[in-house]
């Protein structure tokens, strides 16, 4: 039996009304340690209001958000990030005119902001940062490649990698194969596990055959409620969830 101690993310009774509307309802969800944890569900279930609230971009009408320990419901953003947690969001936010080299550098922690990246010493260490994620992101052979050139699959796992280069102890991803290739599905398969040896992965996905190859464990979210968890075989046998999600 896990006592609290054991899991990175504890959310309990995690709430939040926009004018009345509880977009998410009194939720509560235990991550382990390197799991890879899949939210699924129906569009407007709340599952991107969820990773907004572990972020600090929305803030909980009630409930507790606790990582590594740290209450995480009353930090800031910027304080978050730096606490451990990484977000990737729908669209890809890297730098278009940046090659891919210096995507990563720039999102290397010691200077955020271009100018600042751009301006220190490219010492032995970043350049290691960079190479250690471009091999990881499969991205090892376009280092100079500018970043607008990628395919829509290599622009994902570049955002990937501007997150892992950071090394938080979790990683928010979503819908990170939207749009993508089925041979791009199977490689962000086989990275998200890779990914897992070092991190916790708290990812959002509709894709079934992604979530079979990827989830440790699968929590289904309807109506801002959790309406069942497990491994994806029981919650694809769990008669609620056939029908509010997977019949249909
Ligand atoms: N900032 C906001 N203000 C008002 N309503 C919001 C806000 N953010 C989300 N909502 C509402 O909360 C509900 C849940 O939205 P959310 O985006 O979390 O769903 P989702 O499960 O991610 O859906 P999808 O699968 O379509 O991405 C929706 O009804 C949405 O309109
Ligand atoms: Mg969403």
């Amino acid at each position: 039996m896990s006592t609290s101690r054991d899991f990175i993310l504890t959310v309990e009774g995690l709430t939040v009304s926009f004018d009345g509307f509880k977009a998410v309802n009194d939720l509560s969800l235990y991550l382990e340690h390197n799991e890879i944890r899949v939210i699924i569900g129906p569009n407007g279930a709340g599952k991107t209001t969820v990773l907004d609230l572990i972020c600090g971009k929305t803030r909980a009408t009630d409930g507790a958000i606790r990582f590594k320990g740290q209450e995480l419901t009353r930090m800031k953003e910027h304080q978050i990030v730096r606490s451990g947690v990484g977000r990737k969001f729908q669209n890809p936010s890297i730098y278009d005119d940046l090659t891919v080299f210096e995507n990563l550098e720039v999102s290397y922690p010691r200077g955020r902001s271009v100018m600042g990246a751009l301006a220190f010493r490219r010492d032995q260490q970043v350049l290691d940062a960079v190479h250690e994620v471009a091999e990881t992101i499969f991205l090892a052979d376009q280092l100079d490649c500018r970043a607008d050139l990628l395919s829509h699959g290599q622009k994902q796992w570049l955002e990937i990698g501007m997150l892992l280069i950071q090394k938080p102890d979790l990683l928010m991803l979503d819908e990170p194969v939207a749009g993508m290739s089925v041979a791009e599905r199977k490689k962000t398969a086989e990275l998200l596990k890779v990914i897992t040896r070092d991190h916790t992965v708290l990812v959002i996905e509709h894709d079934m055959q992604f979530v079979g190859d990827i989830a440790d464990r699968v929590t289904v979210m309807h109506q801002g409620q959790v309406l069942s968890e497990g491994s994806l075989a029981h919650v694809k046998a769990d008669p609620k969830v056939v029908e509010v999600y997977l019949g249909h």
